[in-house]
């Protein structure tokens, strides 16, 4: 398949498309020089990157892309919480001799939120929930106080990092734009958030708690309603 090569020499291999979404196509991706010693291709436990590029025509998806890159950089310096961590942006020539990018970052080996939900065969536990959500107001708290607003919060671009269901990671900022808390309004992650805590709302085993669940939902409407929402309160909450 198809090799790029980055700016430290290093040329990585697409080794297989493991997912096309609406903007882009993900591929598992080794790195050439790392995986001379041993052939792992069919074994993607020990892989560790994949790379992201762009469906678009390459001259708007090699700018998006980039915008995109620094946005993860970006956060990932500032030490966020639950971010996929990013490895860097190669690029290279199409068969048109169009240039084009990809980027490469950790392979998360989880499910994405959507597929969890899918294949669940019993309800969590609100210990759980609490601890997944937590995890997410961590993770959002930490781009917003750095004037980032992902715009794109929903069950597909969230994923467990691993595939023991512990750690979630959001994964993807192709709608990232600059937030400034005096438009708060603007940003519409924390509405998002709201509708996905209701999506899992739905399968914890709440019912048997209703003093919990009314609580619950009760500060998610005011989450989805009110952009001056204080995401502490629901921290506090959660507690
Ligand atoms: N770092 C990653 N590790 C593992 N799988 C990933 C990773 N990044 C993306 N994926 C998979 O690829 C899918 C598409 O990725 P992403 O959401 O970043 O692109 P997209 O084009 O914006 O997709 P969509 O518009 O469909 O949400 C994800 O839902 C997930 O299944
Ligand atoms: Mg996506």
């Amino acid at each position: 398949m198809r090799e790029v090569k980055s700016i430290d020499d290093k040329t990585y291999k697409m080794i297989k498309l493991i997912k096309s979404g609406d903007y882009s196509d993900v591929f598992i991706v080794e790195n050439k020089k790392d995986n001379h010693k041993d052939n792992h291709k069919d074994n993607h436990k020990d892989i560790k990157l994949i790379g992201k590029q762009a469906k678009l025509i390459p001259e708007d998806s090699l700018k998006l892309l980039k915008k995109e890159y620094n946005y993860l950089l970006d956060i990932n310096n500032k030490k966020c919480p639950h971010i996929i961590q990013v490895e860097g942006f190669v690029s290279g020539i199409d068969d048109y001799n169009r240039e084009y990018g990809i980027i490469l970052e950790e392979y998360a080996q989880g499910d994405t939120l959507i597929e969890f939900i899918d294949n669940l065969d019993q309800k969590i536990s609100v210990e759980t929930l609490y601890n997944y959500l937590n995890q997410l107001i961590e993770a959002i708290e930490c781009f917003h106080s750095n004037h980032i607003c992902n715009m794109d919060i929903k069950l597909d671009n969230i994923m467990f990092r691993d595939t023991d269901h512990k750690e979630l990671v959001i994964i993807d900022f192709g709608l990232s734009k600059e937030y400034e808390q005096k438009y708060k309004e603007n940003c519409n992650d924390l509405r998002n958030l709201a509708i996905v805590f209701k999506t899992l709302g739905e399968i914890t085993d709440f019912g048997y708690r209703y003093k919990d669940r009314n609580n619950f939902i009760l500060l998610i409407e005011e989450m989805f309603d009110n952009p001056d929402f204080d995401i502490n309160k629901l921290k506090l909450n959660l507690n």
